[in-house]
């Protein structure tokens, strides 16, 4: 074993850890708005099969392939299947978690300013306020959001530099409790109002006639994103990971958490929506435009604003950095330079790719890459070909090459866990056979 490797100090630090890049604005953002495209309790449902039936055998594989090699996702192909061409797979996890970073960085910004926004209690002042034009002015502005997503990546990149024990870990451990604390008050707020049983029906009655490929297709996207499958971050954490964790334990808590806090946030949000009158499938606005209209009537509206833009703000920053340690371990490890220069590196390329985002906006609103803006590009060269083509990658990987013996032996720490063996072979059929398959068919759509 490679001594020399930082790595995370207790089973509590590697999950905070874990649950930290989870937990995002996949939650916060993406879930609750999908939900509310897809028809609430049916997506819900369809979004729980995909995350323990599908995602968790796929979690298992990244995290086996980090763990066995102990090495960044690059090298962990090197290792593995040593003079083949599988690296190759390792690079595409690099340009995933760059990609994403470009566009997640300026969300993040977006959270500051509105975060900022919510300390001055902007939304809460007396007078009309169009949300619709302060957020498109906002985020077509030329300076501030390129500033704020400055601001966001250098807190990111600051947190890496510490390392992954003194760094993401420490800020994990504080960080996690505290967001679920405040996701839970942001909660009992809205289930508390008048008329937020009209949002709680829709989350958990099922209208199953809702349900059609669309809503297959965004279920599984979703979930891949808000476990951070397909990019290298569950290998490049797994990497960190002691040789006696509980691999499968591990992701089984980590899926959990990650479900149980988008679920508690749709109760934030979801009730709220119906309470005010609001229909529920407003799209990626809803967390910018709807819930600013929300807070300024809401009784304590300016306090749970706070609260909410510092829980958007904390949770992207402990996914944001789960996505740099990918691109950060590759460099550090593969050009065997120092851990600051490769955080600089990417910082820089980062900040690049972003202030590219951000102008897409606005100002650079007319350059098209194959018809999208940057900003689009990168969401959608990252969710539609390169974590999906990862995951797939990944799974075939372990299912074929790496094989039955190698991974039950790193799931079971070489036979020192007792795990049933029913439970392995499922498992093993789920990697070998239905994720491929399911993956494939989903991307052909
Ligand atoms: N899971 C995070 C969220 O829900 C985002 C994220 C972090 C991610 N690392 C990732 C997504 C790797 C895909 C792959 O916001």
């Amino acid at each position: 074993m490679n001594t020399s490797r930082d790595n995370f100090g207790s089973r509590f630090g590697v999950l905070v850890a874990l649950t930290g890049s989870a937990v995002g604005l996949g939650n916060l953002w993406r879930f609750p708005y999908l939900m509310g495209e897809n028809g609430g309790a049916a997506f819900i449902i369809i979004y729980l099969i995909f995350v323990f039936v599908l995602c968790l055998p796929i979690m298992y594989s990244e995290f086996v392939l980090g763990r066995r090699s102990q090495t960044n996702v690059f090298g962990a192909f090197k290792v593995l299947a040593p003079g083949s061409k599988w690296s190759i797979v390792g690079l595409f996890g690099v340009l995933a978690s760059i990609s994403i970073l470009a566009f997640y960085c300026v969300v993040g910004g977006w959270s500051i300013e509105y975060l900022v926004k919510a300390l001055c209690f902007d939304f809460t002042r007396q007078g009309t306020v169009n949300y619709e034009t302060m957020f498109s002015d906002f985020v077509s502005s030329p300076v501030k959001p390129v500033v704020y997503h400055v601001i966001f990546l250098v807190m990111t990149a600051a947190i890496c530099l510490g390392g992954v024990k003194k760094g993401i870990e420490k800020f994990a451990k504080i960080m996690m409790p505290l967001l679920f604390v405040m996701v839970i008050i942001i909660a009992i707020r809205s289930l508390t109002l008048e008329g937020a049983s009209a949002g709680i029906s829709y989350m958990f009655k099922p209208d199953f006639s809702k349900i059609n490929s669309g809503t297959l297709l965004a279920a599984l996207g979703q979930a891949f994103f808000s476990l951070s499958l397909g990019c290298g971050t569950i290998m490049t954490y797994g990497s960190y990971v002691s040789k006696d964790e509980n691999i499968m334990k591990c992701s089984v808590i980590t899926s959990f958490s990650d479900t149980l806090f988008a679920i508690i946030a749709g109760c934030a949000i979801m009730p709220a929506v119906f309470a005010f009158g609001i229909s529920p499938s407003e799209g990626p606005g809803l967390v910018f435009i709807t819930l600013p209209r929300i807070f300024a009537q809401l009784p304590l509206g300016g306090i749970i604003a706070i609260l909410f833009f510092l829980t958007l703000l904390l949770a992207a920053v402990t996914s944001s950095i789960s996505l740099l340690e990918v691109v950060v371990t590759y460099l550090l490890e593969e050009f065997k330079i120092k851990r600051k220069t490769a955080v600089f590196l990417t910082f820089f390329l980062i900040l690049i790719l972003g202030t590219l985002c951000s102008l897409s906006q606005g100002v650079l609103s007319d350059i098209k890459l194959f018809g999208m803006t940057f900003f689009d590009f990168f969401d959608y060269v990252s969710s539609n070909i390169l974590m999906p083509v990862g995951g797939l990658l990944i799974v075939l990987f372990v299912g074929w090459r790496l094989g039955k013996a190698n991974l039950f032996d790193e799931l079971t720490n070489s036979g020192k866990l007792k795990v049933p063996q029913w439970l392995l072979e499922i498992t093993f059929f789920i990697i070998r056979f239905l994720a491929p398959v399911t993956i494939a068919v989903i991307m052909i759509f």
